[in-house]
């Protein structure tokens, strides 16, 4: 990818700032009524999630511990979508009301390996919150509880997510241009 390629210009807004901001603030809201006087766990799955989940704790009107886990897909010829820990939570989970915040949902393999993996830690209740779901790209089934937005097969950026590591700091979801 060139330079230009690389630049604010070269991407079609998909999803605006304004109607990001609408639509994190009724997620948040829910939550908030959902999990009033439990005993919440956000989990912070990075790199992707983390401006999605920056915004969402701050609408939360919560008593609440943030945690964050770093994972990385691999091919395995065998299973195909191997998910590995690059780095994992440090908070207690047993007994807690745990959300993993993702920033999108693409064929479902780094959330189911997520939910089985908190689980082995015995937390009171798992549940997920995921800003965009790429639904029609789904190989493994999982249970998304709150999402933001659906989205269809194309490749995004921008609001945490990242082509080779470069747009995640766009304040909205865009799609890069074919061609300039
Ligand atoms: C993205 C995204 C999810 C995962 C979803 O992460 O943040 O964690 O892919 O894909 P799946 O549903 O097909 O498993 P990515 O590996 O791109 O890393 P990043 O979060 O650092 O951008």
């Amino acid at each position: 990818m060139t330079d230009r390629q690389h630049s604010y210009n070269n991407v079609d807004v998909l999803i605006s700032t304004e109607d990001i901001c609408k639509k994190v603030l009724e997620v948040g809201a829910q939550i908030s009524t959902d999990y009033a006087g439990k005993n919440v766990l956000i989990i912070a799955v990075l790199n992707g999630s983390f401006i999605f989940c920056a915004d969402l704790v701050r609408i939360l009107n919560l008593k609440c511990k943030v945690d964050f886990i770093s994972v990385s897909s691999y091919i395995d010829t065998q299973t195909q979508g191997r998910v590995k820990v690059v780095s994992g939570i440090k908070e207690d989970i047993i007994g807690k009301d745990v959300i993993i915040v993702e920033d999108i949902v693409d064929r479902g393999f780094t959330l189911d390996f997520l939910i089985k993996e908190i689980s082995l830690k015995k937390p009171k209740s798992i549940k997920t919150c995921v800003f965009l779901d790429k639904k029609c790209a789904r190989e493994m089934e999982v249970a998304v509880d709150y999402n933001c937005f659906k989205i269809g097969n194309d490749f995004v950026v921008g609001y945490g997510l990242d082509c080779s590591g470069f747009f995640r700091h766009l304040p909205y979801v865009g799609k890069i241009k074919e061609s300039v």
